[in-house]
């Protein structure tokens, strides 16, 4: 692989990959010859610093990296996640063939399905009022209560499906800190308000703090009695929730082959079932599994989530650019940068190869966003002039959801599209004095100003065009991005699928709480840890 990187280096120089507006000039056909299709998905590379040669020697990266023989071991429930000694099979939730996959030479859709069916009855009960709070009304508010993978994806898809919400309403809890509860709670009546506690592990601190909380919310307005009435659970750790206080038939179970970050399609999804239905979710399955076959079917060249893997390697580890942004003009998407965070940089912010060696080169980018057109008027600045080149995923849907409303919709998609062309175009120092010496301006001023309004261009993107953000829509989208850090996880040849990374800060944290509390003293600690300590302590009240 080391040779294809350094042949990736240098053919990029040699063939000038990166003057993309050149590219354009010269090939008429460049849009048709670098995009790609899965059904009304569009997925245009063509302003990425890609040419004929770079793409041909990223097919044989592919290939020479293994990545569709492992992408078939995941499919195929091996235990990919050997620093856990677990299968990855978020796939499998969303299976709609059916067909059996095996982790340990069981089948695991009948439990699958049966936890589907399961939500499925809740949901309903609960949207329809059948199931009721303890004082027999009907469930008017629905609290998560999770954190990391049990909360980014929910609020994310619940957001992003806003057109689809005929259930009661959603409020997300996440934060340790007390403001985040406090001021949800206040928005809520007791005899109202079922709490869904989501936690893969069921130990998780913030996540187990707040549901206390929750609990006791519910038993000093409605009586301890009135606890089971108002809480259900998604875990792995089925004892643990029992223990807790909720009863079986409110505990949706998933299982360790499901990681954090990609367990949207498992019981975590409850809160959005509640929302937008069962059979809205069902679409939102249907979509994933749309794009889970492509991804195992469709040619490497044709294959979205291999195309954006290879670009998304190729922009880090041979360009060296150090971050991405992710730009959806659809201000529901609003979370989907968030939510990537995770995705990607939980999965793909190693060190370490699966040699246990230290990482050649880089592994994943720094992945942030924010919707368009908002991002235009804060951060687009350093994207277009800044010293730093970052690669943009700009994504439209042709249709809104707001018909009274199409000419907004229209100057929406003129924003983006117009976005990833001034990056890629630019604009020369002879066009801006030209601009401005036609505004009246003499020469030597021209002169003067024109080369803070030049634009280098080649600022590479890719646009995602679909035809609506629909629950089918939403769940293909999602896949795409869990297969694109899949394919890049095996080029950088790490483990995507544990995270060590975010154990050290929880130890330390339980180590500190004494010390905060005022029970233990700093002295075991750095000077900067103790003069902290000692800050906070001083002006605590
Ligand atoms: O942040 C670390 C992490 O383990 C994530 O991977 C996970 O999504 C999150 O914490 C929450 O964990 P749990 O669902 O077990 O509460």
């Amino acid at each position: 692989m080391k040779a294809i990187i350094d042949q990736l280096k240098t053919t990029a120089a040699a063939t000038r990959a990166t003057d993309i507006r050149a590219a354009f000039a010269s090939d008429p056909g460049r849009f048709d010859r670098y995009s790609a299709r899965l059904d009304d998905l569009l997925m245009d590379y063509s302003k990425s610093a890609v040419n004929a040669e770079v793409m041909a020697l990223l097919l044989k990266l592919a290939d020479e990296g293994g990545v569709a023989k492992k992408r078939d071991a995941m499919f195929a429930g091996e235990a990919i996640n050997f620093t856990e000694n677990r299968a990855v099979l978020h796939t499998a939730l969303r299976n709609r063939s059916n067909t059996p996959v095996l982790v340990d030479g069981k089948d695991v859709m009948p439990e699958v399905n049966d936890v589907l069916a399961a939500m499925g009855r809740f949901a309903d009960a609960i949207r329809s009022g059948a199931i009721k709070g303890a004082t027999g009304k009907k469930i008017t508010d629905v609290v998560n209560i999770g954190i990391g993978g049990s909360d980014l994806g929910p609020v994310m898809a619940t957001l992003a499906l806003g057109p689809y919400h005929d259930g009661p309403r959603l409020h997300f809890v996440s934060n340790i800190d007390g403001a985040h509860i406090a001021d949800t709670l206040k928005l809520l009546a007791a005899d109202t308000t079922l709490f869904i506690v989501a936690s893969k592990t069921f130990t998780t601190i913030e996540t187990m703090t707040n549901a206390a909380t929750a609990r006791r919310f519910i038993a000093d307005a409605l009586g301890e009695a009135a606890v089971g009435h108002h809480f259900a659970a998604v875990s792995t750790a089925l004892d643990k929730v029992a223990a807790f206080g909720i009863d079986s038939d409110r505990i949706f179970g998933f299982w360790d082959w499901v990681g954090g970050r990609y367990s949207i399609w498992s019981a975590i999804g409850l809160p959005l079932m509640i929302a937008i239905g069962p059979e809205n979710f069902g679409h939102f399955l249907d979509g994933a599994h749309a794009m889970d076959n492509h991804f195992r079917s469709a040619p490497t060249g044709e294959n979205l989530p291999m195309l954006l893997g290879l670009i998304g390697y190729y922009e880090r580890n041979v360009l060296g650019y150090p971050s991405r942004a992710v730009i959806p003009y659809d201000q529901r998407l609003a979370r989907f940068p968030a939510y990537l965070q995770q995705l990607d940089m939980e999965s793909n912010g190693k060190g370490v190869t699966i040699d246990g060696t230290p990482v050649n080169g880089s592994s994943g980018p720094v992945v942030w966003g924010e919707p368009g057109t908002n991002g235009q008027h804060a951060f687009f600045q350093l994207l277009h002039q800044g010293t730093d080149i970052v690669p943009v995923e700009f994504m439209i849907a042709a249709n809104g959801f707001e018909p009274e409303l199409r000419h907004q919709h229209q100057l929406l998609m003129a924003n983006c599209l117009a976005q990833s062309e001034a990056l890629m175009k630019g604009r020369t120092v002879a066009e801006a004095k030209a601009q401005l010496t036609a505004k009246g301006m003499d020469d030597s001023q021209a002169d003067f100003i024109a080369p803070h309004r030049v634009f280098t261009g080649n600022r590479p993107s890719i646009t995602f065009v679909h035809d609506r953000l629909t629950p089918y829509a939403l769940g293909r989208l999602i896949a795409l991005y869990e297969h694109r850090v899949f394919v890049e996880g095996v080029l950088f040849r790490i483990n995507s699928f544990d995270q060590w990374g975010v154990e050290l800060g929880k130890e330390l944290a339980t180590g500190l709480l004494p010390v905060i509390e005022g029970k233990e003293s700093a002295s075991s600690h750095d000077s900067s840890t103790q003069g902290l300590v000692a800050a906070l302590a001083k002006l605590a009240k």
